[in-house]
């Protein structure tokens, strides 16, 4: 499919963060891409956007990010539908409270939050290589100041699980990724950088208790709010020329020790090609 306006591929926006990005990147004039894992919330999304943006191109079709199968599928009908991609937002990110090994035996926030864009990411990017000037962004979070990732075990098989070191370590790998990826595409026109939202009142904190909850309504951001870092990153001019950065209320910031070590970058990267051998060539 041939396109006038930017197109943006955005995983997670059947709710929070990403609803919020989507409509108003619609809004903006984009063609507005994403995936669902349940067909009847994805197509209320679809026609909310529309509804609320007054832009008609937004496309919806099925991806289960805890299935690398799932996310081969979605990038194969990517590829074949479009000519090229503009932007790409790793967006869609889960928080669960005990342990849970996909059907293809990965832990499930190691495969949602990092293995699925790694994936996505590395089947699509030849596509944003045709675009004038791409743009990668990935949502990590403010919270990956207080974690650690364990490189010699990051699906908590040797240790006992804790279920916010798997989501801390998560948000350190999309930073990691971000940067390495950023420099192994600097002599392209595609451009990877990360944020942190803030503290944003969404679905994330569905498994969370009660005091959590209450919390997060009273004092957390809206999703709207939430989405202002991420939209910045995708429209403005001032980022243009700026890769392999972490940012937080539209500034770069330094980001954790761990998250600046491009060894353990380096690392992280062949031991997920590792991890994806059956996919990524999919
Ligand atoms: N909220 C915060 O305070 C906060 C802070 C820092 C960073 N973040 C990051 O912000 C991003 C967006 O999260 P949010 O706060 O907006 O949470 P949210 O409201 O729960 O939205 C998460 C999105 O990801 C999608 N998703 C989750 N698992 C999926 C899967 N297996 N396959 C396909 N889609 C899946 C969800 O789809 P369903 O509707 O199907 O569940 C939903 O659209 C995440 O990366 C999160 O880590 C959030």
């Amino acid at each position: 499919m041939k396109s006038g306006s930017q197109i943006c591929l955005i995983t997670g926006v059947t709710s929070g963060i990403g609803k919020e990005t989507a409509i108003e990147l619609a809004r903006q004039g984009m063609h507005i891409i994403f995936n669902t894992r349940d067909d009847e919330r994805g197509h209320a999304s679809r026609n909310e956007i529309i509804k609320l943006s007054g832009n008609q191109n937004v496309d919806v079709f099925f991806c289960d990010l805890a299935s690398m199968k799932s996310v081969c599928t979605f990038a194969g009908i990517i590829r074949a539908k479009y000519d090229k991609l503009d932007i790409l937002i790793n967006n869609a990110g889960i928080w669960t409270s005990r342990k849970i090994i996909t059907d293809e035996g990965f832990e499930s926030q190691f495969a949602v939050n990092h293995l699925a864009p790694f994936l996505l990411t590395h089947l699509v990017h030849d596509m944003i290589k045709k675009a004038p000037s791409g743009r990668i962004i990935n949502v990590s979070s403010g919270i990956h100041y207080r974690g650690y990732l364990d490189i010699s075990d990051p699906e908590f098989k040797q240790k006992s699980y804790n279920s916010i070191n798997a989501y801390t370590q998560s948000k350190i790998a999309n930073i990691l990724f971000t940067r390495y990826l950023a420099e192994s595409l600097k002599e392209t026109n595609i451009t990877v950088n990360c944020l942190a939202p803030g503290w944003v009142n969404t679905g994330l904190f569905r498994e969370a208790n009660v005091f959590v909850k209450l919390s997060a309504r009273l004092m957390a951001h809206t999703p709207r709010q939430g989405a202002e870092n991420t939209i910045f990153l995708a429209t403005s001019p001032e980022v243009a020329n700026i890769t392999g950065e972490y940012f937080e209320k539209k500034k770069v910031k330094k980001g954790s020790r761990q998250s600046n070590d491009m060894i353990l970058a380096e690392k992280l990267w062949t031991l997920s090609k590792d991890y994806l051998k059956d996919y990524i060539n999919c």
